[in-house]
């Protein structure tokens, strides 16, 4: 390996047209905080970008359905995934968008200085496009009959029935997915940047020079070389995005893939505007990119192969991509709301960040895919959270404080055992163990270090039986070996406490927010998660006074586990239906209520909200479950309008919401307010929004 100065660490920029949820955070955006958090605690010269991927044609066509516009879904998710990413602790240096100025102009340039190179070939073809809607269509959009198998609904780049991949011009009587009329092909011009030509570097690159990268990725790099790369376009026909920085180039901007890596370096800008450059452009910058496997050949292939092209910039020195995290058995799955929701753990879960933080990493799908169950979810909690690591905490605190007076108490050298002398090797140990795996990206199996020293710590203290010792103490007898029995408590609580001191600094990098509460019991500065004291057998003074315990992790109970798996589930219950019924606008035209005076009216709270999340309360045909982003917070809604629109057609919507409404609980689910529907003649429900998308929270008075 290279010697290197400074580090640069980067994790995809999640798409921001829908929330995020576990398996992103699994995949990509963990193993990159904990990398990140382990390397600053080493004092080093560490940035961590990140940011939103506001681009592509998938979040234009979300706008052009949702009648709003792109600019209108990017901000509604960049905010949501943020705030996400900010309650769990992913500790980016910069969080950015590529929306931004910064990232069109570093784009737009980064393009110039490669078509100036001569390096792009420009090339004409026929695309299909769509007539009504005016737009070129890209492959996703077109459907047709796939001519393997015959599914009917087969997309132009491939056919999710047998799995083929295809392309457009394979369908038989294909149609825009748009409006669902036939296609025309029309010529169109775009910018080829000639991947092909930087096989023989990227074969040497990868294959010969980074054989240490994890199998997954070297050996998805070796089939895509192995197959031989193609002339890429660069360019799409779209308004959205950066536009190309060309003459006569209306209507065309750069392609989502070429521009979003492009938006590490934005960031990097946005952050550093003086110094950026030497984080991408001096050799001894180590570069690393956190992703998920969908990602790896742009990262590996294809913005290697551009930064290469352009000259100027350092490559990655790894890019440790996971696999996937299924769930309960499934593939996570946005379209049939098979997931679970980053904002929506956060809301059902506040306080228990880092129990998700620990049970993603003790599963994360490092070298296959693995799979999240919330009976694992709740196992991992109580059974180790709890059990092992709270647990020995929390005694070793109550008993300082029960037998020592509440402070930290001498270590009797004199009277120093082998178990006690046992600790402190397991302390260092573990400490190198830790540098020795999270230096591999192992971060599994590092944290599973740290859980076992808190183990051996219960054991040690289970061993020594402090307590009975104190009753010993008590009788003024002397043990065995003639100790003096309160030596031995004070020397069993100092190596407690040592270790306990210990296992914050190391758990930090796994699960910050628990470090910063054991911190708080030890009245220490942050100074002490420095990682130079993992190992240490002195990081609390003899003497030194610590607060009472805090309760570190709580035991989740069967109820609440129950919950989430119907929340997935969506199981059948009858009186859901007639519950909700109150909840649908009624359907006729009803006769004028009675009068009511001012301060009547003047007691409802109407205010606008987002839908950001939508699903089906199965069997209770009529209802969705919503979630409501009202500016400060984030609301479930219970409303009975599933059999006018289906939950993935009304996620970015705007609604009136009654806020104060008195909550209910409807199939198991409280309701927290309600939205209000239009309903026309023929029975058909209507939104009530804004003309304009306003902020979430905005009152309707
Ligand atoms: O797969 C995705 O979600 C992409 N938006 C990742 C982009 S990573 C980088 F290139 F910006
Ligand atoms: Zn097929």
């Amino acid at each position: 390996m290279r010697p290197y100065n400074r580090i640069l660490v980067t994790a995809a920029l999640p798409y921001a047209n829908g929330p995020l949820h576990v398996g992103h955070l699994a995949g990509c955006y963990l193993p990159a905080d904990i990398y990140v958090r382990w390397e600053r605690a080493k004092q080093k010269d560490i940035v961590f970008v990140g940011g939103s991927d506001e681009h592509g044609v998938p979040i234009t066509i979300r706008a052009m359905k949702e009648g709003t516009t792109p600019q209108a879904i990017v901000d509604k998710y960049h905010k949501l995934i943020k705030e996400s990413f900010e309650k769990l602790g992913i500790s980016f240096d910069v969080y950015s968008r590529t929306s931004n100025v910064i990232h069109h102009e570093t784009s737009a340039d980064f393009f110039t200085k490669l078509y100036d190179d001569g390096m792009f070939e420009e090339r004409e073809t026929e695309q299909y496009y769509d007539e009504e809607k005016e737009t070129f269509l890209a492959d996703r959009y077109i459907t047709g009959t796939c001519p393997v198998c015959s599914n009917p609904n087969a997309y132009g780049d491939q056919c999710e029935k047998c799995g083929s991949s295809l392309s457009p011009d394979q369908l038989i009587h294909p149609r825009s997915a748009l409006s669902n009329n036939p296609p025309i092909k029309r010529k169109t011009k775009h910018w080829y940047f000639p991947l092909n030509e930087f096989e023989p570097f990227l074969n040497e690159w990868i294959l010969e020079g980074h054989k240490e990268w994890k199998n997954n990725v070297y050996g998805q790099c070796k089939s895509w070389l192995t197959s031989g790369l193609q002339p890429r376009a660069m360019t799409r026909d779209s308004q959205w995005g950066v536009k190309v920085p060309l003459p006569n180039a209306e209507g065309k901007v750069l392609y989502v893939w070429f521009d979003a890596p492009i938006g590490y370096i934005s960031a990097t800008k946005e952050l550093l505007p003086d110094t950026w450059k030497q984080y991408w452009q001096q050799d001894d910058t180590k570069l690393v990119h956190f992703i998920g496997k969908d990602n790896i050949v742009f990262h590996c292939i294809i913005f290697p192969a551009m930064l290469k092209a352009h000259g100027s910039f350092v490559l990655p020195d790894n890019v440790p991509a996971n696999e996937f995290l299924n769930l309960e058995g499934d593939k996570v799955s946005t379209s049939r709301n098979w997931a679970v929701w980053l904002h929506e753990y956060l809301h059902d879960f506040p306080g228990c960040e880092d129990v998700l933080r620990y049970y993603l990493t003790t599963i994360a799908p490092e070298t296959k895919d693995s799979d999240f169950t919330w009976k694992g979810f709740q196992d991992a909690n109580n059974s180790e959270l709890v059990a092992v690591f709270g647990n020995f905490v929390n005694r070793t605190f109550v008993l300082m404080h029960k037998l020592c007076g509440g402070k930290v108490p001498p270590l009797h050298l004199e009277d120093m055992d082998d178990d006690d002398r046992n600790v402190f090797n397991e302390i260092k140990r573990t400490k190198h163990q830790l540098d020795v795996l999270l230096e591999q990206y192992k971060f599994r199996d590092a944290l599973f270090e740290v859980i076992d020293l808190a183990r051996k710590g219960n054991q040690y203290m289970q061993k020594k039986e402090p307590w009975i010792k104190a009753k010993a103490e008590q009788l003024n007898e002397r043990n065995a070996n003639g100790i003096i029995p309160q030596n031995s408590i004070d020397n069993t609580l100092h190596v407690c406490l040592q270790l306990c001191a210990n296992l914050a600094v190391m758990i930090n990098p796994f699960l910050p927010h628990t470090a910063r509460k054991m911190m708080h019991m030890m009245k220490v500065v942050d100074k002490m998660l420095d990682w130079q004291n993992a190992g240490k057998e002195k990081l609390l003074s003899t003497g030194y006074s610590l607060r009472a315990p805090e309760l570190l992790f709580r035991k989740i109970e069967d109820a609440e586990m129950a919950q989430q798996v119907e929340k997935l589930r969506n199981p059948h219950a009858k009186d859901i239906v007639e519950e909700a019924k109150d909840e649908i606008v009624e359907a006729t035209i009803a006769p004028i209520k009675e009068e009511i005076q001012f301060d009547d009216f003047a007691k409802l709270d109407l205010r606008i909200g987002t839908i950001i999340a939508a699903e089906k309360v199965a069997k209770a045909d009529k209802l969705l479950r919503l979630s409501i982003d009202m500016g400060n917070e984030t609301r479930t809604i219970v409303s009975g309008i599933a059999m006018h629109f289906s939950p993935e057609d009304i996620v970015g919507r705007q609604v009136t919401v009654v806020a104060n409404l008195a909550p209910r609980k409807m199939r198991g689910i409280e309701s927290q307010g309600m939205i209000l529907m239009a309903e026309d003649a023929d029975g058909k429900l209507h939104f009530m929004q804004p003309a304009n998308n306003i902020n979430n929270g905005s009152t309707v008075n």
